[in-house]
């Protein structure tokens, strides 16, 4: 998983699509599925960041990618629905989402936590990739093969003082990915669903949580992308319901 080399046509008319597409993780994903052949929808809050992805991709050759500016503070239930109409008019189908989006928020007591952006930092991380999730839910049913990543973290998987609600948001999303595993394991087997913990990572978020950290001793988004193409492609069929590790333990 870890060392997956993937073919590359590996999404080869494969729609996909990334949440927080326009940095960090999430943009080195976008680019990495499109270089091995998928049309990435590019879901992010800051245009300018998603039109440079954009114009990355294209420059490389790469299927032209779609741009969908989004704010996951302040989106309604009928923005979200409005995107899989627009999504189902254009491409019929959804193969893959990668909710990656978050916000890190305070790191803090709980005793201390500000409730504000306690809610800021739920609804971002966890009430978002739930909406945007059961609207797409029809799209990934038409795949004949789907994948859905949930991003998660380790605090998300055991708490660590001072993580407040990035490190409770994260096992909502573990919980998530749980309940539809299980919901979309039907007798299709066609969607399949499972959990990814991107590990200590060269990103802006990182160098927010750990201020005084090289960065340097980190890998960089880039170097994780063998599992991501591993669990977005067809060579993870069957895997569903996983917690699993972009950074061997
Ligand atoms: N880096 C690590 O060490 C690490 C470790 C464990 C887990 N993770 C997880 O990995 C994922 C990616 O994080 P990253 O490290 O790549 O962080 P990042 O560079 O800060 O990227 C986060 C992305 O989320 C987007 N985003 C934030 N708030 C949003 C909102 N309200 N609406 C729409 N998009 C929004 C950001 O958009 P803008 O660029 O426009 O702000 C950005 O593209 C996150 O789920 C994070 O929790 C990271």
């Amino acid at each position: 998983m870890h060392d997956y080399q993937a073919p590359a046509d590996l999404l080869k008319d494969r729609i996909v699509m990334v949440t927080g597409a326009g940095s960090g993780i999430g943009r080195a994903a976008a680019k990495a599925f499109a270089a091995h052949g998928a049309t990435v929808v590019l879901v992010g809050r800051t245009v300018s960041k998603l039109e440079t992805v954009y114009d990355e991709i294209e420059a490389a050759g790469h299927p032209k990618p779609a741009i969908v500016p989004m704010n996951f503070e302040g989106a309604a239930v009928k923005d979200y629905e409005e995107l899989a109409m627009t999504l189902e008019d254009n491409f019929g189908q959804l193969d893959g989402l990668l909710h990656n989006a978050a916000i890190l928020g305070d790191r803090s007591p709980v005793e201390l936590y500000d409730p504000e952006t306690w809610n800021k930092v739920m609804h971002v991380n966890a009430t978002a990739p739930f909406l945007l999730s059961r609207a797409m839910i029809p799209l990934l049913r038409k795949s004949d093969a789907a994948s859905v990543i949930f991003t998660s973290s380790g605090v998300g998987r055991k708490a660590k003082a001072y993580w407040g609600a990035y490190a409770v948001s994260k096992f909502a999303v573990e919980g998530l990915s749980q309940l539809l595993s299980e919901e979309l394991d039907d007798e299709r087997h066609n969607v399949r669903v499972n959990s990814l913990n991107p590990g200590a990572t060269r990103t802006n978020m990182r160098a927010r949580a750990y201020p005084a950290e090289n960065p340097q001793q980190n890998p960089a988004p880039e170097d994780l992308m063998p599992i991501y193409l591993y669990l977005m492609g067809k060579d993870s069929l069957g895997v569903n319901g996983q917690q699993l590790d972009a950074q061997p333990k």
